[in-house]
């Protein structure tokens, strides 16, 4: 028995991708399953690994199942073959992740084992030993190996990347970058299977949260780390946990255009000066940022300026111990202001 299953036309919009329904798809033992990119003609990074992501779940579900791909030779196939896209879903096309150089324009996908990276890591902090990729994915992207401009991706690829590693307990990574120049605009999305936020989050000392919309509320808030008192009191001076990653990364991204997380059942988006929540399920955690390279490189400044806005905001919440979810909500309020709830 062979069925066909439809890519989206674009793998743009995290809905277009989320409302395929896949993730409670079931398959017929030993069938034949075609997945069909024949009409898909553009990708960028959110929705190729959030495409990518849940098509190796469906095949992880279904492993009685054949799968196969149709695609269409057109530029989306060209480009989704030179980045390792097919070959990181699990279909024989193109290129492996990591094998190709990327360009002034977009990094290959980028995989590594969780495991493997805090082996290598051995005595050296998980932040410290990343920067050598960070700092590779960001030169790849921008072509440089300093300026404003790479320290932006820089610091957007290890923060995020280090959470992935330092907190996920996933086994995967995967990181994927692009940067159009003629826009102007760039999106870093990164993706771990690992516990996710929430997980992280139930057992802090200072705050009461209770559901993974909240847990994503607090992750965003300066100094509420999932690591706890005692620990980081015993971790690296420069590279222990303060906290302060996500709320850097995501007011920044914010600013200068959007940051989203998707984790567990739940997801939040900052989109200058707005947010946005979904009932988006995805195992792990993802995170988007895009932003405008031109107006953020040019405010790498405000990176300090917000780490010494958050300290002020920590003092704040502390005084409303243990921090209730309204707090968390009250300070999101004087950064964003509240669009809808889906
Ligand atoms: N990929 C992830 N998987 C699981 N939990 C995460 C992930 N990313 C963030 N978190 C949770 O969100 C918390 C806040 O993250 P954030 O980056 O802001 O602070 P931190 O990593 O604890 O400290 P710092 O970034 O200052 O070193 C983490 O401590 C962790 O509990
Ligand atoms: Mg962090």
């Amino acid at each position: 028995m062979q069925i066909k299953i439809f890519a989206p036309r674009r793998l743009v919009l995290a809905t277009h991708i989320f409302e395929l329904g896949w993730d409670k798809l079931l398959l017929p033992e030993g069938s034949e399953c075609v997945v069909d990119m024949s009409n898909c003609t553009y990708g960028e990074p959110m929705g190729m690994i959030l495409f990518a992501v849940t098509c190796r779940n469906l095949i992880k579900r279904h492993p009685s199942v054949t799968f196969k791909i149709r695609t269409a030779p057109n530029s989306f196939r060209s480009y989704a073959s030179h980045v390792g896209f097919f070959k990181y879903i699990g279909f024989d096309l193109g290129n492996a992740p990591n094998t190709a150089t990327g360009s002034r324009t977009y990094t290959p996908i980028r995989t590594f084992s969780i495991p493997k990276i805090k082996e290598l890591a051995g005595e050296v902090p998980v932040g410290k030993y990343l920067t050598k990729f960070s700092t590779e994915l960001s030169e790849v992207l921008c072509q440089a190996g300093n300026g404003d401009i790479f320290d932006l991706f820089e610091y957007c690829f290890r923060e995020v990347m280090r959470n992935a590693v330092e907190h996920g307990a996933g086994r995967n990574l995967v990181v994927f970058g692009q940067h159009w120049e003629a826009k102007g605009d760039a999106e870093i999305v990164i993706y771990d299977d690992g516990v996710g936020i929430a997980e992280t989050l139930y057992d802090n000392e200072y705050i009461d949260c209770n559901n993974g919309r909240e847990a994503l509320k607090f992750a965003i808030l300066p100094g509420i780390s999932g690591v706890s008192r005692d620990e980081r009191f015993s971790q690296d001076e420069m590279w222990g946990n303060s906290g302060f990653g996500l709320y850097v990364t995501s007011r920044f991204c914010a600013e200068y255009g959007s940051f989203r997380m998707i984790s567990g059942d739940d997801a939040l988006t900052f989109s200058r000066g707005t947010q946005s929540e979904h009932k988006w399920a995805l195992p792990g955690t993802f995170v988007q940022m895009r932003f405008s390279v031109q107006a953020s490189s040019s405010q790498i400044a405000r990176i300090n300026q917000i780490i010494e806005e958050g300290k002020l905001e920590f003092s704040s919440i502390l005084g409303d111990y243990p921090i209730q979810p309204s707090a968390a909500s009250k300070l999101l309020a004087s950064h964003f202001e509240k669009e809808h709830v889906i």
